[in-house]
């Protein structure tokens, strides 16, 4: 796994955003998966800049990585509201472009099929731009996650329900997420892992030291033939 680490956090966005980029000019009808969450965001203006500079999004496909079961769009601090306020309602995107998970669905299963078929539609994604949960968990993978699951209903781990706070500006109840599972992830062409700030030093450096485990999801990607762990210089602290 390659490391790349910049001074700060506008840097490691510019770099990450740049790599997204990229892909979309080497294979203008890539399929982009970007989290959810904080550590994103300054992704997302990046690509809204380079979208308002002329980047051609027009072939481009984008799927979600994971939500909240029971939020929607309304719900400040879910996935969707985050990543259409920050990103999809910025870019010149029709909706057949998107997938996202509809955490207000009636039917969770059937959400899950939905999203593991516009993903085989185009065979897999190709650039996977991830977040590290406090416990490891990429997506709502938390620690135990099964590696032959595509999308899947998760009970949320505990410290994902506290540190869930941060996102709604109070407690919700939140028991249950629906996310893409290992083996989707796994086999995206390129993983990116994202981590900024001081929090998140000591999962980066667990990550960093331990042998891949799904007992640390977050380990998992590792293995994969094109993975960078790109960090900010105080996430990479204690590395
Ligand atoms: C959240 C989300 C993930 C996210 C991760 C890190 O719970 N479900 O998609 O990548 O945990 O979140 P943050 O970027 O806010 O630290």
């Amino acid at each position: 796994m390659n490391i790349e680490i910049r001074q700060d956090y506008p840097a490691l966005c510019e770099y990450v955003g740049q790599q997204v980029i990229q892909t979309l000019k080497n294979k203008p009808d890539a399929l982009v998966c970007i989290a959810g969450g904080d550590t994103p965001l300054g992704v997302f203006k990046v690509l809204v800049e380079a979208s308002q500079q002329g980047l051609d999004l027009s072939r481009a496909a984008f799927v979600g990585l994971d939500e909240w079961l029971g939020l929607g769009r309304e719900d400040k601090g879910s996935c969707r509201e985050m990543v259409y306020s920050h990103l999809f309602d910025k870019l010149p995107l029709r909706p057949d472009q998107i997938c996202f998970f509809d955490g207000l669905t009636a039917d969770p299963q059937a959400e899950c099929e939905r999203v593991d078929a516009f993903i085989a539609e185009h065979g897999h994604i190709d650039i996977l731009v991830l977040g590290i949960g406090m416990n490891g968990h990429i997506g709502f993978n938390e620690p135990g996650a099964d590696l032959n699951n595509r999308c899947h209903i998760v009970p949320l781990d505990p410290i994902t329900k506290a540190v869930s706070v941060k996102y709604f500006g109070g407690v919700r109840d939140v028991t249950q997420g629906i996310s893409q599972g290992l083996k989707t992830l796994l086999e995206a062409q390129q993983i990116i892992v994202m981590a900024n700030g001081e929090k998140k030093a000591e999962i980066v450096a667990t990550t960093l030291n331990s042998e891949p485990t799904t007992a640390i999801p977050s380990t998992l990607v590792k293995n994969h033939a094109h993975c960078t762990l790109a960090l900010d210089t105080t996430a990479a602290s204690l590395i």
